[in-house]
């Protein structure tokens, strides 16, 4: 029970030329939690009230369950959602507030108190069942409000940002707890975010959009990893990914990056998927991530292979790692070294990159043309 979905839906607001959802195609299994990230205004929220029954499908079709819901009031739809605002009622206690949408169904008032205790027992707030919502603090509220939807105990919960009002602390711990309740209760969970942390952490697979398209859909693992295009590689990881512009060559069967400031080898393996699109390789972007950016002080002397020259422009001390921004011309690559390196602004220092890590996009359509990774 639970599954969805959309089958290349729509949605037009009026007086707008763009659609803020354009041709969402997904199916949804059966107690997946899928997280659908991307920059505000990219039409999270819309696609999740069109799936809540709240806006209205301006085309194409949706499914819960395989049955057609297109035209399903949002009550019928077996469906709870909880927002960013908890929205609680302040003159109800917490028991009164978790209750209120099982009495509105009509439960016996003996089988709500057993949901409303097991509830509270699941999200540690039984010790709060008398107080008012004014009572609590940001986190309780938010867990009232989630207690509220999963006491209906429906076939999908959906989540709006529910945890944007909490301090950073209050966030990942709420942020662990849903995981651990979505994997007890198995749920379809459907949660929209703007923050690829949140999203990377949550999810079991991830939809990251833009402007009302999707862009990819898969494992965090993967998009990490095999980014479809040079938005979602810059969209997930953090600190951004590293992006230089340049052309692929071929010197005596070889391929290289030739970029403003560098030459590089790229491996064989990179270079076969490459080579099929020989057109579109005159103008592309090599994508680094900062883990797989090497650095060393410049100390003069001979040209090493692999490395080059570069300044070193400001660094940034993140707890756990330095990153070190480095200036090649009019480039910046960020590297991420072991916190107790010192590379002061200024210094001279030489660069190298993983090449087998190394990611190619197409410049104009930003489509990745081939990229490196852990598999062979
Ligand atoms: N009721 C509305 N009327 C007109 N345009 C809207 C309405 N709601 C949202 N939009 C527009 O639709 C796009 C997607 O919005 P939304 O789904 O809220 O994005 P997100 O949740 O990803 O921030 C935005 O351009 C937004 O301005
Ligand atoms: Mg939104």
């Amino acid at each position: 029970m639970g599954s969805i979905t959309f089958h290349h839906v729509y949605k037009n607001y009026k007086g707008e030329e763009r659609s803020a959802v354009n041709d969402f195609h997904l199916d949804i299994e059966e107690g997946e939690f899928l997280v659908l990230v991307g920059p505000s205004g990219c039409g999270k929220s819309t696609t999740l009230r069109m799936l809540a029954g709240l806006e209205e499908i301006s085309k194409g079709d949706l499914y819960i369950d395989g049955k057609y819901v297109n035209y399903v009031s949002p009550k019928d739809r077996d469906i709870a959602m909880v927002f960013q605002n908890y929205a609680l009622y302040p003159n109800l206690s917490v028991y009164e507030n978790i209750a209120l949408g099982l009495k509105l169904r009509k439960t016996a008032k003996h089988d709500i108190e057993l949901r409303v205790n097991r509830v509270a027992k699941i999200l540690e707030i039984s010790h709060l069942l008398e107080r008012k919502p004014n009572q609590l603090s940001g986190g309780q509220k938010q867990r009232v409000a989630l207690g509220r939807a999963i006491a209906r105990e429906p076939q999908v919960f959906l989540m709006d940002e529910p945890l944007s009002n909490l301090d950073a602390k209050l966030r990942a711990q709420t942020r662990a707890e849903l995981i651990k309740l979505q994997a007890e209760l198995k749920r379809t969970t459907v949660y929209v975010t703007h923050d690829q942390v949140e999203a990377m952490t949550m999810g079991t697979r991830i939809v990251v959009m833009k402007d009302g398209v999707i862009q990819q859909v898969a494992p965090p693992r993967e998009l990490y990893d095999k980014p479809a295009n040079r938005f979602v590689a810059g969209f997930i990881g953090s600190p951004q990914m590293n992006f230089l512009e340049g052309s692929i060559i071929r010197e005596d069967g070889v391929y290289y990056f030739s970029g403003r400031r560098l030459k590089l080898a790229i491996p064989d393996r990179i270079a076969s998927g490459l080579s099929r699109d020989s057109r579109s390789l005159r103008q592309v972007v090599m994508g680094v991530r900062a883990e797989h950016a090497g650095l060393m002080p410049d100390t003069g002397g001979e040209p090493l292979p692999g490395w080059h020259r570069g300044v070193v422009s400001m660094s940034e001390v993140t707890g756990a790692d330095l990153y070190v921004y480095v200036e090649l011309g009019e480039e910046t690559v960020i590297c991420r070294v072991q916190p107790d390196e010192d590379y002061a602004r200024h210094a001279a220092v030489r660069i190298s990159f993983k090449m087998d890590k190394a990611h190619f996009f197409d410049r104009e359509t930003g489509v990745s043309l081939a990229a490196g990774g852990d598999e062979g």
